[in-house]
């Protein structure tokens, strides 16, 4: 079978069907100099007594956890980020052995309050923040879970709003480090947002229908990306989205049962491009390269409705 076939599949877990089948379309569509001190282009940590932050979510293991440990051997301030705190702190121990500075921060995403609570003691620590990299995800919950405490569908939630509003809480941070980047680590697996149904309800995992929680997400990060780019024109503050690597050797491939085929090191390397580079603001990079999106990125009607629907969501609206 082509690798770019439909499978057939049997699972009897629909998600470990649909999240393979999300992860095969992608692969068949068409994806490092650090920053002076506030410029994240360009920052050379060493050069200025400034030492640069960055906070790198969902890095207590996978690609996040080697690109919190590149931006350690950099020169960043790094701030780990995520549940497991024993992994954590040994993400933390990795990078001050290697004579980085790092400090662990924990917050689950399915709990909007966890994110506000991370941003609020980020804030309280820190004046500026040179590089926000939105990377932790999942490519399904664990159990039954329909809703979070927030209301919200849990893949939703964990992949693109908590990072919606993480970014907006730390927004102040960037703005004072600008120049300064955020990287939303979406994926080549993208499916439209339904604005009638957000939430999946009239959603049923199917045979041959791709893992929708998970694209729906992915493609909801590159709107965001491609939103806040031109609200932040001019401020010195870019983002950018991209698709890392397909089926890296990580928690999230093997716990859906697909073969790797790419290295960590491969996304990193895609991510680092993005940390380092004279990329610009508001671009979809596919591994090294730009590359096509969903046209639904490129609606500006949908970036708006998503926009808004995610300001009442996290609950921002004035
Ligand atoms: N792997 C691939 O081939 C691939 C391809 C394209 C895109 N991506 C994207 O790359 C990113 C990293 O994926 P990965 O493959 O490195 O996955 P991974 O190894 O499973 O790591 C996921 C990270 O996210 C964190 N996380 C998960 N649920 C969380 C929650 N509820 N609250 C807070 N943090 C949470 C985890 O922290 P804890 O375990 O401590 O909770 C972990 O650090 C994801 O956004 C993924 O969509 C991956």
């Amino acid at each position: 079978m082509s690798e770019c076939m439909t499978p057939r599949l049997s699972s009897p877990n629909a998600w470990i069907v649909s999240i393979m089948l999300a992860f095969m379309l992608a692969a068949c569509q068409g994806d490092p100099s650090p920053p002076e001190a506030g410029d994240a282009a360009a920052a050379d940590p060493e050069s200025d007594s400034v030492v640069p932050v960055a906070l790198v979510t969902g890095s207590t293991r996978g690609l996040g956890e080697e690109v919190a440990t590149r931006l350690g051997a950099m020169g960043y301030h790094v701030i780990v980020h995520g549940r497991n705190i024993e992994r954590g702190e040994a993400v933390v121990a990795a990078i001050e052995s290697a004579d980085g500075s790092a400090e662990f921060r924990r917050a689950d995403f399915l709990e909007l309050q966890q994110v506000r609570e991370l941003a609020v003691g980020i804030r309280e620590d820190f004046d500026r923040l040179e590089l926000l990299i939105n990377n932790a995800g999942i490519g399904s919950v664990d159990g039954e879970m329909e809703r979070t405490v927030d209301g919200v569908e849990p893949v939703f939630q964990v992949n693109y709003l908590a990072h919606f509003l993480l970014t907006e809480e730390l927004l102040p941070l960037l703005r004072a480090a600008a120049p300064a980047r955020i990287i939303n680590v979406s994926s080549a697996a993208q499916a439209a947002i339904d604005f009638d149904d957000v939430m999946l309800e009239r959603w049923e995992p199917v045979e041959g229908q791709i893992g929708r929680p998970y694209a729906q997400s992915k493609l909801a990060q590159i709107l965001h990306a491609f939103d806040m780019a031109e609200r932040l024109e001019g401020t010195g503050v870019t983002i950018n989205a991209l698709h890392p690597a397909t089926f890296m050797d990580t928690y999230m491939v093997r716990r859906a049962g697909i073969e790797p085929r790419a290295t960590v090191d491969e996304g990193a390397d895609a991510v680092m491009q993005l940390v380092t580079d004279d990329v610009g603001s508001g671009q979809y990079y596919r591994d090294m390269q730009p590359a096509q999106v969903h046209e639904q990125a490129d609606d500006a009607e949908a970036r708006r409705k998503l926009r808004e629907l995610s300001l009442e969501l996290a609950d921002l609206v004035q």
